[in-house]
């Protein structure tokens, strides 16, 4: 399916959540078309690529939509990465900053080292992205690429270990 296609799936609404910011709702992308998305991240990979990935990394809460899929669809390992206070110890948590304020998320060090794909939805700043990254190698896994369906490219340079993640569609580059 061209991406062009999937793309006229995504909902743009000017001035939401606040005045100034156009809104991409990714809802009717995952209610049409949902099979042919993941499929079309799949796509970003190489074979070669995805056999050297052993599990995949969802970030909460909407990371876990695309993390989920891709799971599936390859049937490799789904590891997650929680908001505050949702995983039982032993946890590593990193902390990063918002515009206002800071956030932190954690993961399981319970889990054997493993060379991981991070999912998200929405590549903006990038904290979430760098702290899923920094977290992931705290839990002593190698990250061999992040993807997501979004990069609002002019909001972030992000790069980790000198990989660029990898989205379907890029705005403001
Ligand atoms: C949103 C989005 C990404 C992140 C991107 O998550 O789902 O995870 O922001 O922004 P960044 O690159 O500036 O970090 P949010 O924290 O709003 O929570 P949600 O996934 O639970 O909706
Ligand atoms: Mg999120």
């Amino acid at each position: 399916m061209p991406l062009s296609e999937l793309e006229q799936h995504i909902r743009c609404i000017p001035d939401f959540p606040k005045p100034g910011i156009l809104f991409r709702d990714m809802t009717p992308l995952l209610h049409d078309r949902f099979r042919d998305t993941i499929d079309a991240v799949i796509a970003l990979f190489s074979v070669e690529e995805w056999q050297g990935i052993d599990a995949i990394v969802g970030v909460e809460s909407r990371g876990f939509i695309l993390a989920g899929g891709l799971s599936y669809a390859l049937d490799k390992g789904l590891l997650v990465v929680r908001k505050p206070g949702k995983l039982p110890p032993p946890h590593h948590t990193v902390s990063y900053a918002l515009e206002y304020g800071q956030d932190s998320l954690q993961m399981s060090s319970n889990f054997t080292p493993q060379r991981v794909l991070i999912a998200d939805d929405v590549l903006a700043t990038g904290g979430t992205l760098r702290a899923t990254c920094e977290l992931c190698e705290r839990c002593g896994h190698t990250v061999v690429g992040t993807a997501t369906l979004i990069n609002l490219a002019g909001l972030n340079d992000f790069m980790w270990n000198g990989l660029r993640n990898r989205a379907l569609f890029t705005y403001g580059d």
